[in-house]
């Protein structure tokens, strides 16, 4: 089934403290956001892809959509302070039944998720790709451990999530109504007590957020799948 996708790429990047945002870093030679693109770009049943800038790189972003022949960049849209607020702006533009929401800091996102988290979305309205948890996690305070957490059931959360596309709408309204701030757009749709479905993603889909997440990425690259 055919979908849209927004992807937010209005952000600054602090965390990777580049001295840019990091949609612009360098992969193998490639901008981040051209990788990111690419996906979607090559992926047959996306039928058209919002790219949610901040104003002030709309010329950066335009030279790489023309330079790359991006044809499914349908449009592209104002982000906002949050990337909550990025999201809601780019969901405005879109008209297909189903969208996903995909970071354009994430760029090894793999085809054949996407398609198993479209199926997912068609059935359950909302999903999002995930891989279980690995690690130990305690929660603490004060430097004083407080609790261990039950790891089975711990999953850590990726992008794309996928929605039916008036379900987010209301979501994202419902959160700026109520107030709620979210980290993703699956939390938006929990706030509203609505089930969402995992889909087993893969650990490779890393989302570029400190300098060390560089070295992971340049890994990746070199491996099979770059
Ligand atoms: N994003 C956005 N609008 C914002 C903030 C973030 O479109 N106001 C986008 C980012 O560009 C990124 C994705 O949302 O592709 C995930 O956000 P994050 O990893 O937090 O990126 P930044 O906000 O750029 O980084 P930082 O939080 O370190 O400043
Ligand atoms: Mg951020």
């Amino acid at each position: 089934m055919d979908y849209q996708v927004v992807i937010p790429a209005a952000g600054s990047g602090k965390r990777m403290n580049a001295g840019k945002n990091k949609q612009f870093i360098l992969l193998k030679g490639k901008p981040v956001i051209v990788h990111t693109l690419t996906v979607f770009e090559q992926d047959p049943a996306c039928s058209g892809i919002i790219l949610v800038i901040n104003e002030k790189e709309k010329g950066d972003f335009l030279k790489l959509i023309e330079l790359y022949h991006f044809k499914k960049v349908k449009q592209l849209v104002a982000g906002g302070a949050e990337r909550q607020e990025s999201v809601y702006n780019g969901l405005k533009a879109c008209d297909s039944d189903i969208v996903l929401v995909h970071d354009g800091a994430r760029p090894f996102i793999r085809q054949s998720h996407i398609r198993d988290l479209v199926l997912s979305a068609q059935e359950a309205d909302a999903a999002t790709i995930a891989v279980p948890v690995k690690d130990t996690i305690k929660k603490a305070e004060n430097l004083q451990v407080v609790e261990t957490i039950e790891r089975s059931s711990l999953w850590l959360v990726q992008t794309p999530q996928a929605f039916r596309l008036s379900l987010i709408l209301s979501a994202h309204e419902h959160a700026v109504k109520h107030q709620f701030a979210g980290t993703d757009d699956a939390s938006l749709v929990e706030f509203m007590k609505h089930r969402v479905k995992i889909v087993y993603g893969d650990y490779t889909n890393i989302k570029l957020t400190t300098p060390d997440d560089l070295l992971f990425a340049k890994a990746i690259m070199e491996s099979e799948r770059g």
